[in-house]
């Protein structure tokens, strides 16, 4: 047996299902075959528990109360915390704030750490595959600060073309975001060898981890990541909550995001200081059930090991690849070398909505459109998608489905 072999046994997949209740359901009459995993994961009931027990036992504000329930619920918030930390290896729970989701740990760091840092003239590099989310928030900055937006242009094959990134390169960059898999092409960016190279050019990196987070092991003292942002609902816990990773030396020089309660030392009209980190970029109530909740999928997560994730999810990637392309007309979009289990793909004459919205009589579910990602549709000269992406409960007999679904529907819209 190879290694990928034996670690891909290592999943009862079947077993593993039993753990979603959403997976038992039917959709139109016909088993749910849930292939949007990209945009969310489903929640294992051990998350669904977390949250129920949380309000049902603890439900309290967190760092403000001294009687129990307060004491309790901020120490499972915490304990998150420090799971997250343990999660991407960050060298302290200081560097974890918690946000909304990726899109607000972008934007904090661009409302933040940009807006101090950089003046007119200095350039940012995001790349051509990005998601909306780490596009928008530097135009806006540009807008306001004269700052320039540059673009690392994408290849045939959806990989980064890193000549010219090389080239992009010089004392003008201040700035690199770049998304680590990309949610439309399932590509996986070298993000240690783009941190590298900006770090010679003297630029700080964000890494975009919303879509990597649940496939890759991270570790951004090993990347040297400066900033690393990543959501809870695409790693099989709640929505609503994300994560800031930041050196701790970047927040410590950072100006706070929101003004309000929890991010103060003391308040006067005279003046305010702030409190430490991490609390200074979290003003306000913070979604505590969700958070806590986290943790329970954090464990999930653990429990069953990113390398086995992975070898089970390359095998549906390697096995959807191959029965996809006997589809006549059906054209995979992005052909990385490296890539996650999301597949994109578009077929001759045929809308993606109608695709979707067929496959959806079938009980099949997937995302069909730009993917918030409409300058890489733009780059293929396409104006969407349909896109599969597989989760660690998918099976082969889905992508069955999913084949056999396909065929049907085309055959319906020629
Ligand atoms: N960014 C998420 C997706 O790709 C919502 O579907």
């Amino acid at each position: 047996m190879t290694a990928a072999a034996s670690l891909e046994a290592m999943i009862d997949v079947h077993a593993l299902r039993q753990q979603f209740p959403i997976l038992a359901r039917e959709v139109k009459g016909k088993p749910l075959v849930y292939f949007d995993n990209a945009a969310t994961s489903q929640k294992p009931r051990l998350v669904i528990d977390a949250l129920v027990n949380y309000y049902s036992q603890f439900n309290a504000n967190i760092h403000r109360g001294i009687h129990s329930l307060a004491e309790e619920a901020t120490a499972a918030y915490e304990a998150t915390r420090e799971a997250v930390r343990a999660f991407v290896n960050a060298a302290s729970r200081e560097e974890i704030v918690f946000t909304r989701g990726t899109t607000e740990s972008i934007n904090l760091v661009a409302y933040t750490w940009a807006r101090q840092e950089l003046k007119a003239g200095d350039e940012i590099i995001v790349s051509g595959m990005e998601h909306h989310s780490n596009i928008v928030p530097w135009q806006m900055l540009c807008a306001e600060k004269g700052t320039v937006l540059k673009v690392i242009p994408v290849t045939d094959n959806g990989e980064l073309d890193m000549d010219a990134f090389r080239k992009l390169l010089s004392q003008r960059t201040k700035f690199v975001s770049v998304v680590q898999v990309s949610n439309a092409l399932g590509t996986v960016n070298p993000v240690q060898q783009i941190i590298r190279e900006a770090h010679a050019a003297g630029a700080k990196v964000l890494v975009d981890g919303a879509q990597s987070a649940v496939h890759l092991d991270i570790d951004v003292q090993a990347l040297d990541a400066d900033f690393f942002a990543f959501s809870s609902h695409k790693v099989y816990g709640p929505t609503g909550v994300g994560v800031l990773y930041g050196k701790k030396e970047l927040l410590l020089a950072m100006p706070p995001f929101q003004g309000g309660g929890e991010m103060i030392k003391q308040v006067s009209f005279d003046g305010t200081t702030y409190a430490d980190l991490p609390y200074k970029f979290e003003a306000g109530t913070p979604n505590i059930a969700d958070t806590v909740a986290f943790k329970a999928a954090i464990n999930f997560v653990n429990s069953i090991g990113k390398a086995a994730i992975r070898a089970h999810e390359n095998d549906l990637l390697a096995y959807a690849s191959e029965r996809l392309k006997t589809i006549p007309g059906l054209r995979i979009i992005g052909q990385a070398k490296e890539k996650v289990s999301v597949i994109s793909f578009v077929v001759d004459k045929v809308h993606p909505q109608d695709i979707g919205i067929l496959l959806d009589n079938r009980g099949i579910a997937v995302r069909t459109g730009h993917h918030c990602a409409q300058p890489l549709m733009q780059r293929f000269g396409i104006s969407g998608t349909t896109r599969a992406s597989f989760a660690l409960y998918n099976t082969r007999e889905e992508i069955d489905a999913l084949v056999s679904g396909l065929e049907k529907v085309i055959k319906m819209l020629l």
